[in-house]
């Protein structure tokens, strides 16, 4: 049995940092574990233009604690309004790696996202273009579908006829929860003129290690709510299939995405886990679990800066079979706590400090 693996350092290929105070109270987290992140845009008002995604990078690196190194890979946000220019000014940025799609009602700040992608033709076409890529949070919000089948339907509503309409562009379907995402993104192996892979996923700790049961043990669990939501165990398996096969178009994206206690513990709680303390340890499970610990840093650190165009880390991190509780709380805004994802609950495999 292996019980110790060591694999180059690895990213996060979608992570949720906020701002200001709680930024820096999470922000050391993710960089213990992680190189470098891709940050999400959803902040209010959110991240639209490159100068602000470089103001926002700027307050990131400003709240580093010493000692610690990291690269915060900025995303744009994409609105009904986002001109062909600003998205080659942030091709032509080596700080902004991505555009976000959050159709607008998706998700937690998701008000000011897309209404319709059709009024976005001139951006799309800039990002294929210039092969900038386009992360797809991949969920219809037509309140008539189903909350479990809103990732199915859109890829036949919008992803299929969104890669018909520009099939250069590079697409990031992002923290994928169901066999039929898995399925689509197996398939496409293409690549552009440049020999860019055209479709990859990001699948999240909590998607490889839960099913939706997950939400309802006991009573309602309002830190296993996320979006898109857990589901159904046949999920689970396809995602833990797909992240563990070895194929290149899947790689590690946290979401880990931090709100206070009291937020989520309310009659209507907000959506996201907040992994960024144990992503790596959830992950080592996951791998473990599926016999696949040879798999992981192909999926951890080397598939996410293949696709991006990025070298790989060149430091290592060690990872231990190791028993170890995980806080029941930790700090975050004054007189507030956040609650770590499986708070109190004691995980088999631990992170050791990396290696120079
Ligand atoms: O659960 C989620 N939380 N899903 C998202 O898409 C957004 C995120 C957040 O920003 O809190
Ligand atoms: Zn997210």
């Amino acid at each position: 049995m292996l019980d110790r693996l060591t694999i180059k350092f690895p990213d996060d290929w979608h992570l949720h940092l906020r701002d200001g105070d709680a930024m820096a109270a999470v922000l050391p987290y993710t960089a213990r574990q992680f190189e470098r992140a891709i940050v999400m845009p959803n902040l209010k008002p959110p991240i639209t233009t490159v100068d602000q995604a470089l103001a926002y990078r700027g307050r990131i690196l400003a709240a580093l604690p010493p000692g610690l190194t990291f690269d915060p890979l900025m995303v744009l946000y994409l609105t009904d309004a986002t001109s062909a220019e600003e998205i080659r000014r942030a091709a032509a940025s080596p700080f902004v790696h991505g555009v976000k799609l959050y159709p607008a009602g998706a998700t937690t700040n998701s008000q000011a996202g897309v209404s319709s992608l059709a009024k976005c033709t001139a951006a799309l076409e800039a990002m294929e273009q210039t092969g900038l890529p386009f992360l797809v949070h991949g969920e219809v919000t037509d309140p008539e579908v189903d909350v479990f089948d809103r990732e199915a339907v859109f890829i036949d509503q919008v992803m299929e006829p969104l890669r018909r309409q520009f099939p250069a562009l590079r697409v990031v379907f992002e923290h994928i929860t169901t066999k039929q995402a898995a399925t689509y993104v197996t398939q496409c192996s293409s690549v552009d003129g440049q020999g860019r892979r055209l479709l990859a996923a990001t699948i999240t700790p909590q998607h490889l290690l839960f099913n939706r049961n997950a939400l309802f043990k006991g009573g309602l669990q309002p830190h296993w709510y996320c979006l898109p939501v857990l589901k159904r165990e046949e999920h689970r398996l396809a995602l833990l299939a797909a992240a563990t096969s070895g194929l290149p178009q899947f790689f590690l994206g946290t979401d880990s995405a931090p709100h206070a206690r009291h937020l989520k513990e309310m009659a209507c709680g907000c959506a996201g886990c907040f992994s960024a303390p144990v992503a790596m340890e959830l992950y080592a499970q996951a791998f473990d679990q599926a016999g696949a610990l040879d798999r992981l840093e192909g999926f951890a650190s080397e598939f996410g800066p293949a696709f991006y165009g990025l070298p790989v880390n060149s430091r290592t991190m060690t990872l231990v079979r190791r028993s170890h509780s995980v806080a029941s709380e930790l700090p975050f805004l004054q007189g507030q706590s956040i609650v770590p994802f499986l708070a109190g609950d004691v995980l088999p495999w631990a992170v050791e400090l990396a290696s120079a």
